[in-house]
């Protein structure tokens, strides 16, 4: 069960994964990082973990084709079986798709199909919703659309900012995460 995690900041769900197979929750590696950001955090925590990473900059590509034939190909290498998008801020082209179909799954900070795309968070508060929440599903060419495989709901209160907010999102996140994968891998999901 080997897993290449996308990431472009922070890296709290990349740490969460990493975390659960270290203390035996999670049968799985981290074999590699795919980030396209050279500042963002998640860098730093594989460096701490000793997990590979290929940085890019997709502006030194012609197009999104060029540089998912690289990581592809990385990820061959490697022997990857499952893409794990946490908070990779771009959509999945064909290349990748069409060679780990059903092996790519993303996490959300909504119950989706509600607010899709960037800021999340930001769109619930400003929507009044009182109830929103995680998603876990498989990633097709859409935003945010695949199949859903895992939710949990998160309340929201009055008094909720955008910061507390996220707090509690994230930290059913970094539960749910390794839950589902975890399942995933024993082929036990429902959808
Ligand atoms: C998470 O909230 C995830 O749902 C979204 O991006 C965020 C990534 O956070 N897709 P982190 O980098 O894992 O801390």
């Amino acid at each position: 069960n080997n897993l290449a995690v996308f990431a472009s900041g922070s890296g709290s769900n990349f740490q969460a994964i990493v975390d659960a197979i270290k203390q035996g929750q999670l049968d799985a590696k981290v074999v590699l990082l795919v980030c396209d950001k050279p500042n963002a955090f998640v860098l730093q925590r594989a460096e701490k973990e000793g997990i590979p990473y290929f940085l890019f900059n997709p502006k030194d590509y012609p197009n999104k084709t060029a540089y998912e034939t690289i990581i592809l190909a990385n990820l061959q290498k490697l022997s990857i079986d499952y893409i794990v998008l946490a908070g990779y801020m771009r959509l999945i082209g064909e290349t990748i798709l069409s060679k780990y179909e059903e092996k790519i799954v993303n996490i959300h900070p909504s119950l989706l199909p509600a607010f899709p795309g960037k800021d999340a968070i930001g769109q619930a508060l400003q929507a009044g919703v009182k109830v929103t929440g995680v998603t876990i599903h498989y990633v097709d060419e859409g935003m945010d659309t695949g199949t859903i495989i895992d939710q949990h709901a998160v309340s929201i209160s009055p008094d909720d900012t955008k910061e507390s907010l996220q707090k509690k999102v994230q930290e059913i996140e970094h539960q749910l995460y390794p839950s589902v994968l975890k399942r995933l891998l024993k082929k036990i999901v429902n959808t």
